[in-house]
């Protein structure tokens, strides 16, 4: 069918992106100037507030401010040249990544930011990674050039030599601390070297285009080429230059994958979407929950029907939301790209699909191990209530996972995470959103596995290896080992049973 011109038309011009960054090389700064340049439509109430804008609007950024972490990942969306931005905040704590990862995949570019006297620095790298593997293009930005910091040509090597990715400045620094008087952007509208660099860089220049990649626009798509910026975030030197170049070469929406091995373009005329985030409280105030969903394709109007695939019914989207924190804001209609926020009463997921027509599943969210664990229970008995809605609500936004001991609801349940921040937070979220203080005892166990097979009795195989059976929320058999030998030893006895470090996909007949 032909693409309706108009769908075609938002899609083309959507460019939605993340910022990845060590703590403190600028992330804060550098989103507050890129809206104030692009003109912020909506502003985010997560943007971390510094200084004397810091003003807390609920408790858990009150944990964020007491930290120094950014613990939610807000979406901020904002017009440039005709195109519309939708920049997704990633938190910056390592504990954190799972949730970065999932907001990486609801990205079609990321930028990765540097402080220029401090290189790539050890979470750069990792999320790094994820962005690599994700194929998705890479932009890099040299932030803090109005402090003396390392040679510009130091910290692109570094690029290269750390990450293993090449690098094509596309502007370049003009001085540098003190004498720092702008960027040069070296290239045309066309993509050719622009002539004429201004004298103090003339020689720079000159063994960039003797010695540098050349500029090739494939290479940047498949993220195999970093285009590489130049500026000062707090001064706003370089920010419009590189706001110029990236709207140009960062790509607008892109086909998704299905977990049927389809595409589904943005283009398609039926809406689709996934899940790729879920967030309870977002304002103490409310006490709600909202899910926060990929636009993938098709046009999204408030009110519409759209389908999950575990659900008879259609799901009608009536109060679809686009401002987050304390402001909000309804919207009326949402394209490929966009973002937007779905009131949710505990029937969302994370990694949700929501489709019009034949119901389908993306594939687009990576799912995790969890690696510690712990058993967790009410301090106080009498406020037990509290602490199962506020347990189950906080691991629907998927930092932990609840599992189930076997044989009685009234046990304690067990935590799965992936990092131990997040037992600190669920620890301070509880109290703090539910009233309900936690008593919370770590576990040995390191690795994780579901189990499958056809033999597979949980009480035989606790006798057999040193390991505990626990069940996850759709009653999937999971075994917790205190190291990877003892799984390696499991498997070595069962060959035939499928050990899989996630859950399975549950078929959707049979998910609770
Ligand atoms: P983050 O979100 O990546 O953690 O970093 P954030 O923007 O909060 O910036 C960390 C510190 O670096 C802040 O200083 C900020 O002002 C400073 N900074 C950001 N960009 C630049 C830049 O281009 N040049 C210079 N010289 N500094 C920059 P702070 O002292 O921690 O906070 P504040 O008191 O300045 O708000």
């Amino acid at each position: 069918m032909e693409a309706d011109p108009k769908l075609r038309a938002e899609t083309a011009r959507r460019r939605t992106f993340a910022i990845i960054s060590h703590p403190d090389a600028g992330k804060t700064t550098l989103t507050e100037k890129l809206l104030l340049h692009g003109g912020a439509i909506h502003l985010a109430g997560a943007v971390k507030a510094r200084g004397a804008q810091r003003h807390v609007t609920s408790d858990w950024m009150e944990l964020e401010r007491q930290r120094g972490i950014s613990v939610t990942s807000s979406v901020l969306q904002f017009e440039h040249q005709g195109h519309r931005i939708n920049l997704l905040d990633t938190p910056g704590h390592q504990d954190f990544s799972e949730d970065t990862y999932r907001t990486l995949a609801a990205a079609d570019a990321a930028v990765m930011l540097i402080d220029s006297a401090k290189g790539v620095e050890a979470q750069t790298r990792k999320l790094f990674q994820v962005c690599r593997r994700r194929g998705i293009p890479i932009f890099t930005f040299v932030n803090k050039m109005d402090r003396l910091g390392r040679e510009p040509f130091d910290n692109l090597h570094e690029v290269e030599e750390v990450l293993g990715i090449r690098t094509c400045p596309i502007t370049w620094p003009i001085g540098q601390g003190p004498d720092f008087k702008g960027v040069f952007t070296l290239f045309t509208a066309g993509w050719q070297r622009r002539k004429n660099p201004p004298e103090q860089i003339r020689d720079d220049v000159e063994l960039l285009e003797h010695a540098g990649d050349p500029f090739d626009r494939e290479k940047i798509l498949k993220g195999e080429l970093s285009p590489a910026f130049f500026g000062s975030a707090m001064t706003e030197v370089g920010v419009d230059e590189f706001l110029e170049s990236f709207v140009r070469l960062a790509p607008p929406p892109g086909p998704r994958s299905r977990t049927d091995g389809e595409k589904v373009m943005p283009e398609e005329p039926r809406f689709s979407g996934f899940v790729f985030k879920i967030q309870a409280n977002m304002d103490p105030a409310h006490r709600d929950r909202l899910a926060f969903l990929r636009v993938c394709s098709g046009h999204f109007t408030r009110g519409m029907d759209a389908r999950l695939p575990r659900e008879e019914k259609p799901i009608r989207l009536s109060m679809p939301h686009q401002l987050f924190g304390a402001d909000r804001h309804v919207i009326e209609e949402a394209w490929p790209g966009d973002v937007i926020g779905l009131f949710d009463t505990g029937m969302l997921r994370i990694g949700d699909t929501l489709a019009e027509g034949q119901p389908f599943e993306f594939a687009e969210l990576p799912r995790f191990s969890p690696e510690i664990f712990a058993r967790v229970r009410a301090k106080d008995a009498l406020k037990r209530k509290q602490f199962e809605k506020g347990l189950e609500q906080l691991s629907q936004e998927g930092a932990i996972q609840i599992f189930h001991q076997r044989g009685g609801g009234m046990r304690d349940p067990i935590l799965g995470a992936v990092g131990a921040l997040q037992f600190e937070v669920l620890q301070y979220r509880l109290e703090h959103e539910y009233g309900a203080q936690l008593v919370l005892e770590r576990l040995p166990y390191q690795v994780a596995r579901w189990v499958t097979g056809a033999d597979f009795n949980p009480d035989r195989f606790e006798q057999e290896v040193d390991a505990q059976c626990v069940e996850d929320r759709d009653a999937n058999p999971i075994a917790l080992f205190k190291s990877e030998w003892n799984l390696n030893y499991a498997m070595g006895r069962h060959p035939a049973w499928m050990w899989s470090p996630t859950a399975p996909v549950v078929p959707l007949s049979k998910r609770r």
